[in-house]
């Protein structure tokens, strides 16, 4: 359906707003370094994220199609093969969507995509559940997350899934203020007030289902699901007529 693994990345996302956030992620190597990093044994919240991520996913009956966008190295393709569904893996960075592909099981899998968040080469509500995973927190403006959010919402017509850092957190202003005394640029800068969240994801159309925070005022981790407003899925398909 959807296999289209050449560098879109050059044709659709030269100039996006949300591009920089990739530049990391096309350095050799970063791939496999990522993927190591997020492994079951590396990688402590894996089973949380996993179990979390797994509730929302079944929000849907077996057979709903994820768009996971980014993709990374493809860490959550086994956990959509569990719930039963169909996955399109993307990520703007060619390096790991061409790692994610060598992940099995991959009976499941759609497609894959190099293309920019910003840019999706996709139709309006063309999947049920669009999952962010690990990228919110790097967009450093309002408007960056709005286009997140904006296009997220665009091509779901369920729900939409997504991990965000959390300013009422203890590491947030312990990193803070370690980086002021040592005089060093702000750390977590994309890390947003729950209210922020809520207000942004409204203005996309975006109703909260669940806010979920792993360790509440300790940890800066949080994620989110959201369901998309039925009047908005309308109003996406008639943009296209
Ligand atoms: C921290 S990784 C997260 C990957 C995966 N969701 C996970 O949780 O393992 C961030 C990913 O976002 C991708 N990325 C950054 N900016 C992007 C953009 N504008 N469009 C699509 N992918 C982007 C990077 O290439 C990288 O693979």
């Amino acid at each position: 359906m959807v296999t289209d693994l050449k560098n879109h990345a050059r044709t659709t996302s030269e100039g996006s707003r949300l591009a920089k956030y990739a530049e990391h992620w096309q350095l050799p190597d970063a791939e496999t370094r990522y993927a190591r990093s997020r492994s079951r044994t590396r990688f402590r919240r894996y089973d949380q994220e996993d179990a979390l991520v797994g509730r929302w996913l079944r929000l849907c009956v077996p057979g709903a199609t994820v768009l996971d966008l980014p993709c990374g190295t493809g860490r959550f393709s086994e956990l959509v093969a569990r719930c039963g569904h169909r996955l399109i893996r993307a990520d703007l960075s060619y390096r790991m969507v061409a790692h994610a592909r060598q992940l099995g099981p991959s009976e499941h899998v759609l497609g894959d995509l190099c293309c920019d968040l910003a840019n999706p080469p996709m139709r309006p509500a063309s999947v049920d559940i669009v999952l962010v995973w690990r990228l919110f927190h790097h967009c450093r403006t309002p408007e960056d997350r709005a286009i997140v959010l904006e296009q997220a919402r665009r091509l779901a017509r369920r729900y939409v899934i997504l991990s965000f850092y959390n300013r009422a957190s203890v590491t947030y202003w312990g990193r803070r203020l370690i980086r002021a005394m040592l005089r060093r640029e702000p750390k977590c800068r994309g890390a947003i007030w729950t209210s922020d969240l809520r207000a942004a994801a409204d203005q996309a159309d975006l109703e909260p289902i669940e806010i979920y925070h792993y360790r509440p005022g300790l940890s800066i981790n949080s994620a989110a699901c959201f369901r998309v407003r039925e009047t908005s899925i309308g109003t996406a398909l008639a943009s296209v007529g």
